[in-house]
């Protein structure tokens, strides 16, 4: 199977791998698996007083399309408010990776993982 030149790219030199401190109020994680495959993804990201996402970090144990997919959504997000993020679908991820068939389920990964973490942050600011 051939993959596209920026699946290669996200998946041999991924952005934003690492941790936010999930006790931080502002730090919004989500966390989500792949029945498909019992890959999981954790994808957090940070939100300023504007309500602007500043960092989002992430950490897969799963396959390339799954690593190179949060590894975008990371990119896409960041400067993003929390409306625009949570527009973000996992058609737009799998085209931008040009991923095959097979794989979409990893860049629905992707997109549960973000929503996740957007909802986790609003529960949290709901509860101050
Ligand atoms: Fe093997 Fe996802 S199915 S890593
Ligand atoms: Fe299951 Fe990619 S997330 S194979």
């Amino acid at each position: 199977m051939a993959y596209s030149e920026k699946l290669m790219d996200h998946y041999e030199h991924p952005r934003n791998v690492g941790t936010l401190d999930v006790k931080d109020d502002n730090v919004g994680t989500g966390m989500v698996g792949a029945p498909a495959c019992g890959d999981v993804m954790r994808l957090q990201i940070k939100v300023n007083d504007e309500g602007v996402i500043e960092d989002a970090k992430f950490k897969t144990y799963g396959c390339g399309s799954a690593i190179a997919s949060s590894s975008l959504v990371t990119e896409w997000v960041k400067g993003k408010t929390l409306d625009e993020a949570g527009q973000l679908t996992n058609a737009a991820i799998a085209e931008e990776l040009a991923l095959p068939p097979v794989k979409i389920h990893c860049s629905i990964l992707a997109e549960d993982a973000i929503k996740a973490a957007i909802n986790d942050y609003r529960n949290k600011q709901s509860k101050e």
